[in-house]
């Protein structure tokens, strides 16, 4: 059997996309970011839960055992079902934080409502967990930033 490349984790969380009121464009505007932007072979793993703080926390474990990158998307609000990153810290054995740091500063400067989103990152296990906003726009915005850590990130976090 080949050998399997890199797992890169896709976790979309949407009350909405889960249950099939609204379609989810924030999990193929990852996928497609992926494309876009790595150079070398990986696979990835796809998954959609609710807002709901265990079924989030049980898709993050999951896909951590897997992956050495879990990229989730959506959650990160001041609403009261937004939850992603309270799972997240929850999960994780040490946070993040200069990725929500970072996201948020580079976007401020395209859009002021970037500052609602409280998106944080953190070490699962051997995994990299990254929070990033609901919005199909904001994956590329904030990828931009990270994307020249994340290698370096993920061989400390293994
Ligand atoms: N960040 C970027 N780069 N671009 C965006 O369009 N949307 C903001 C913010 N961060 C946005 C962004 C908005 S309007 C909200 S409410 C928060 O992310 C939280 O979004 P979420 O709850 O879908 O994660």
């Amino acid at each position: 059997m080949a050998e399997m490349g890199p797992k890169i984790g896709v976790l979309t969380i949407s009350d909405r996309a889960y249950h099939g009121e609204y379609e989810d464009r924030g999990g193929p505007a990852i996928l497609s970011y992926l494309t876009d932007h790595l150079l070398s072979p990986y696979d990835t793993v796809s998954e959609m839960v609710p807002d709901e703080i265990d079924r989030i926390q049980d898709a993050m474990k999951s896909l951590s055992e897997q992956c050495c990158l879990v990229l989730t998307t959506g959650g990160t609000g001041p609403a009261p079902r937004d939850v992603t990153p309270e799972a997240t810290e929850a999960v994780c054995q040490k946070l993040l934080p200069g990725f929500g740091e970072l996201m948020r500063a580079v976007s401020v400067q395209k859009v002021p409502t970037a500052i609602l989103s409280r998106q944080t990152a953190g070490i699962c296990g051997t995994s990299l967990i990254v929070n990033l906003p609901g919005s199909p726009k904001a994956i590329a915005e904030c990828l931009d930033p990270v994307l020249p850590a994340l290698p370096h990130a993920i061989r400390l976090a293994g």
